[in-house]
């Protein structure tokens, strides 16, 4: 009997840790999509603007990112590198890591692998769900990782954002409600689309040669379909010879 009891303990406790993770928040669905390269542009841009001064990509170079994401390695230079880096250097941060972890309790990890350890549909919950907290040091909390040690970075965008209490007498950081307020930027699906954006960005970054595949695919596909009509029509001259 003690053992059932045990047996049933262990299967159920990783599902207890997973759903608790995530508070009582129902996770968005968020599909990745190389194929959007407009999305993918966005979101380099929007994570240079917005991240990269906390946190390094250093496994990734700007040429790289240009190359894959079809932009100009002028442009790139122009309007996207402010720390006077080269083209071929990696998209490090300046920010001094022991300065940093002082700051914010936590060192601001590196993000380049964040999309295989979390993934995509994560990090894009994690960038909608920051609300205002008065007892958090920087005024925030986080649905999808309670009691963060980042600022809400986007909150220009987005406008501050309230957990609202569903008044059904359960403790207010379980059972509320997302509300955002006035002042963001951008409206409420654009800054929807602006979280997808950087997740996108980032599940590219994870495994840049992803995209290489995915193209190289299409073009195995269409030498496939052309190998297949040489074949086809080769075949029918051979019959008419053996008639
Ligand atoms: C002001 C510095 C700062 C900026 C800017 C910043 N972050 Fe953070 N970020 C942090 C810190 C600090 C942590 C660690 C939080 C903790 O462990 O409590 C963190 C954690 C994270 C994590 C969780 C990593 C993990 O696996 O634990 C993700 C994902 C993330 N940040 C994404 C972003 C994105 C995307 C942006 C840009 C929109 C951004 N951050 C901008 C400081 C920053």
């Amino acid at each position: 009997m003690k053992l059932r009891v045990f047996v049933t303990m262990c299967l159920l406790l990783p599902g207890v840790a997973a759903a608790s993770s995530a508070g009582d928040w129902q996770m968005k669905e968020m599909t990745p999509d190389l194929e959007n390269q407009p999305s993918l542009q966005r979101g380099f841009r929007l994570y240079v603007n917005y991240c990269l001064g906390c946190h390094s990509l250093k496994y990734q170079r700007y040429k790289r990112t240009a190359d894959d994401l079809g932009i100009a390695h002028d442009i790139v230079l122009e309007t996207l590198v402010f720390t006077g880096q080269k083209i071929g250097d990696l998209m490090t941060s300046a920010m001094d890591p022991e300065q940093a972890k002082s700051w914010f309790g936590a060192p601001p990890p590196d993000l380049t692998m964040v999309a295989r350890v979390r993934d995509p549909t994560w990090i894009y919950n994690y960038l909608i769900t920051f609300y205002a907290d008065e007892t958090r040091p920087f005024g925030v909390n986080n649905k999808v990782f309670p009691n963060v040690g980042m600022p809400h970075v986007l909150m220009d965008l987005q406008g501050p954002q309230y957990c609202v209490p569903m008044g059904d007498g359960a403790s207010e950081a379980e059972h509320c409600e997302l509300v955002v307020g006035e002042g963001g930027l951008y409206n409420a699906d654009e800054y929807d689309q602006a979280a997808k954006d950087i997740a996108n960005f980032l599940f590219y970054v994870g495994d840049p040669s992803r995209l290489e595949r995915h193209r190289l695919g299409v073009y195995v596909l269409l030498f496939l379909v052309i190998l297949y009509v040489l074949t086809f029509l080769l075949g029918r001259e051979y019959n008419k010879e053996v008639r």
